[in-house]
């Protein structure tokens, strides 16, 4: 990040702590639980939104040339990687009668073959062969290749949109500040450490709304993190329909001992940004943590976590340095998937037809009118 921005949101900070304040909205707003509870909404958001969007699925890294993974997400993708580099995504759907192609998670490209009447595919997606061909003669041969959907390559990241559409654009999909800041930190070279596959049993939102908001953290984290975040202290920005939070850490005011040119914003807080419309990026001192959210259902979250290092750990004190700081956030983690399981438990309750997010829960309104935002452009059932 340009040190002329880290400088001004640090002083931002400084002057907000100073009168004891958080940034945030003008006024509090509400949101209607059925948000989290009702089946059809749920339904448009995965469909309307999550199917039409670019969503991180895997690292560059986790698929060398030449090689296949699999991923079941909202749908079945198969990725494969040609010699020469290019990747290419597909649903991992046999055009046959349906049934899922490819059951390995991972491995080097082959024919791949249905396991129920032997359709062949090239790992281009092209179909290779019908065993006893003549019973489908007369149907067109370029309907039956595997379906491909859109993908693209950014920061390190495989992005796919889980329905065929047209190209993706990241450039414009993640705009000029995203882009900026992303570089700055050479988020392309960063390698993957203990990547994480979790399922808790809480609407997609919820997992979103608790990285959103650092309010919680003096209660919800009292006993693991709070120690080093300035309570409810935070920067909240705008960026298209992604977000920029800064968590300012205890720490703030050593800032004052020191020359501008020395201000490492990395060291007095963490950058949170939402990548609409579900993946969370954490920048910390000296790593960093994605997180997608997926959702399996409406009340099924399904978490990739992939933790990003400068380098792999070169000796054993690093290795236990990093699996000790994955422990701490993967701590804090469950404590908000179990805020979330009892806000879920909670909301169903009816005490309330809303609930409130306070002026510095502001992320929060952001996340939720994007989503009203993307619904309402498009009809019900559209
Ligand atoms: S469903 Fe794949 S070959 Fe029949
Ligand atoms: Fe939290």
């Amino acid at each position: 990040m340009h040190h002329a921005t880290q400088v001004q949101l640090l002083k931002k900070a400084l002057a907000l702590a100073d009168q004891g304040l958080s940034d945030g909205a003008e006024t509090a707003s509400a949101l209607p639980v059925s948000r989290y509870l009702d089946e059809p909404r749920y339904l448009r958001e995965r469909d309307q939104v999550l199917f039409k969007e670019p969503l991180l699925v895997a690292r560059s890294t986790e698929i060398a040339a030449g090689h296949f993974l699999t991923r079941d997400l909202l749908a079945p993708l198969l990725l494969s990687r040609d010699a020469s580099g290019r990747l290419r995504a597909f649903l991992n759907v046999c055009k046959h009668r349906g049934t899922q192609l490819v059951s390995e998670a991972s491995g080097p490209n082959r024919v791949f073959v249905c396991p129920y009447h032997g359709w062949s595919y090239n790992p281009d997606g092209q179909l290779r062969g019908i065993p006893h061909a003549y019973g489908f003669a007369d149907i067109e041969r370029a309907c039956l290749n595997l379906t491909e959907v859109p993908l693209a390559e950014r920061f390190g990241a495989v992005w796919v949109r889980h329905s065929p559409g047209p190209a993706l654009d990241l450039e414009r999909f993640f705009g000029e500040q995203i882009i900026a800041d992303f570089d700055s930190f050479a988020v392309e070279s960063h390698v993957l450490f203990d990547p994480q596959d979790i399922r808790r049993p809480v609407n997609w939102k919820l997992t979103i709304d608790t990285f959103l908001e650092n309010y919680h953290v003096a209660k919800a984290h009292q006993a693991t993190i709070d120690h080093l975040f300035w309570p409810n202290l935070g920067l909240f920005e705008r960026h298209g329909r992604h977000i920029r939070n800064f968590y300012v850490k205890r720490n703030l005011r050593e800032l004052r001992e020191l020359p501008e040119s020395q201000w490492n914003l990395r060291r007095h807080g963490n950058l949170l940004y939402f990548i609409w419309p579900n993946t969370l990026v954490l920048v910390e001192p000296d790593h960093l943590d994605f997180s997608t959210v997926f959702p399996e259902g409406p009340l099924a979250t399904r978490v990739l976590g992939h933790t990003l290092l400068e380098q792999a750990p070169a000796s054993d004190k690093a290795l236990r340095y990093f699996q000790r700081n994955n422990q701490i956030l993967y701590g804090a983690l469950e404590e908000d998937f179990a805020m979330a399981a009892r806000v879920q438990a909670g909301i169903r309750a009816g005490a309330s037809p809303q609930l409130w997010h306070g002026r510095y829960e502001v992320a929060l309104r952001w996340f939720h009118q994007e989503l009203d935002a993307a619904l309402e452009d498009l009809p019900e059932g559209g």
